[in-house]
């Protein structure tokens, strides 16, 4: 049985925050909101706890989990003494959905939290009942996004539910979380060099504005982070149905060239769906047509991708096309979800 609290999303009551660290400091796990996604908690600490991440989520055993803390002054316990970039990226991004893989201190977490790396990656979530919690547990609390392994991660309490209820002892349920993507992940090379090992919620821009003497990397296909962060290299985010995007000439072209492999599609017996802005969703013919965000506020492409993924499962659709999303600011992350969610397939047109 999962317990489900609903708390408010900016003032959590204390009994249902209490209850939930009741139950991490028990080991058990413990579904809550972040700004990013909902994360699946559990004592970083403790093995046995942290084992039951991997078997409720089926995630494989060789990708690390990122441990959330409620300030700084946990930090310390967690990993090696660190320089002056970290200290200042902290500074500039925490609370927030920046995750700074650092060295960890011998026996601080579980070895399966660090998957057997010689490193961790932590952050400060900016979500008051996150902070609520973690510090109410008082321990550092390890946390993937809580969907089962390959899933889009949940931005609802009800995704977790849906991949999740049974499986795990709690939930609470703060609503909508507000970025709709997980956190950057960043690893750092001495004081003067920062490589994105995930793209997210604090973009490219944003470390340099930070940190404008230190010089950037990321992760790229040619590239893969592997095997700086494990993660990167499964399939992550597909729907049950095949996702291709389609990119290339105008708007109007690329619309056109769907609707008519959605025709063909329809005829070979498939149910068909696309995802687009919602600009240019009135141009689609297709079975289902799920608007994601508006080309004015690429931040609305990020919190809405997620359940856009999730609704053509509900509506068990087959084959499902997108045109490719703008890359400008937290445009680039979506991309990145969204090219996994598609396995790479980009018809060039
Ligand atoms: O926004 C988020 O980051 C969410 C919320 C719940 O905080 N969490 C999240 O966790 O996305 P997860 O487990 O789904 O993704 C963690 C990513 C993986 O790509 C993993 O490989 C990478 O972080 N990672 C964790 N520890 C690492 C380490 N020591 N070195 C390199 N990469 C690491
Ligand atoms: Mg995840």
């Amino acid at each position: 049985m999962t317990k489900e609290w609903t708390v408010s999303g900016t003032h959590p009551g204390p009994e249902a925050i209490e209850a939930a660290a009741a139950l991490l400091r028990d080991g058990a796990l413990v579904a809550f909101p972040t700004e990013t996604v909902y994360g699946l908690g559990a004592d970083a600490t403790r093995t046995e706890a942290v084992a039951r991440i991997f078997s409720a989520k089926g995630r494989p055993s060789d990708n690390p989990l990122i441990v959330h803390i409620a300030d700084r002054s946990q930090l310390d316990d967690i990993v090696l003494p660190y320089g002056e970039l970290a200290t200042r990226l902290m500074e500039a991004f925490w609370p927030g959905p920046l995750t700074i893989v650092l060295p960890v201190r011998e026996g601080a977490v579980s070895p399966l939290v660090t998957a057997g790396l010689t490193t961790v990656g932590v952050r400060v979530p900016d979500h008051p009942a996150a902070l609520a919690l973690l510090a109410a547990a008082g321990c550092p609390v390890a946390a993937p996004s809580a969907n089962r392994s390959g899933r889009p991660s949940p931005t609802q309490a009800h995704h977790v539910r849906e991949d999740l209820g049974g499986r795990i002892e709690g939930l609470l349920d703060a609503g909508p979380t507000g970025v709709g993507l997980e956190s950057t992940v960043i690893q750092l090379l001495g004081d003067h060099h920062i490589h994105i090992l995930r793209p997210g919620g604090v973009t490219a821009d944003a470390l340099k504005a930070a940190a404008p003497e230190a010089t950037l990397s990321a992760a790229t296909e040619e590239a893969p982070a592997a095997p700086r962060s494990p993660g990167m290299k499964y399939t992550h985010y597909a729907p049950h149905g095949l996702l291709t995007l389609v990119q290339g000439g105008s708007r109007e072209e690329v619309a056109a060239w769907i609707n008519e492999a959605l025709r063909v599609a329809k005829q070979r017996g498939e149910t068909t769906g696309v995802l687009t802005p919602e600009e240019d969703a009135p141009r689609f013919a297709a079975d289902l047509v799920v608007p994601c965000g508006s080309l004015r506020h690429p931040e609305t492409f990020a919190a809405n991708l997620y359940a856009a993924l999730r609704a053509f499962d509900e509506a068990g659709i087959s084959y499902i096309l997108a045109p490719t999303f703008p890359t400008q600011g937290i445009g680039e992350a979506v991309m990145n979800r969204l090219t996994k969610a598609a396995g790479n397939r980009i018809i060039q047109i």
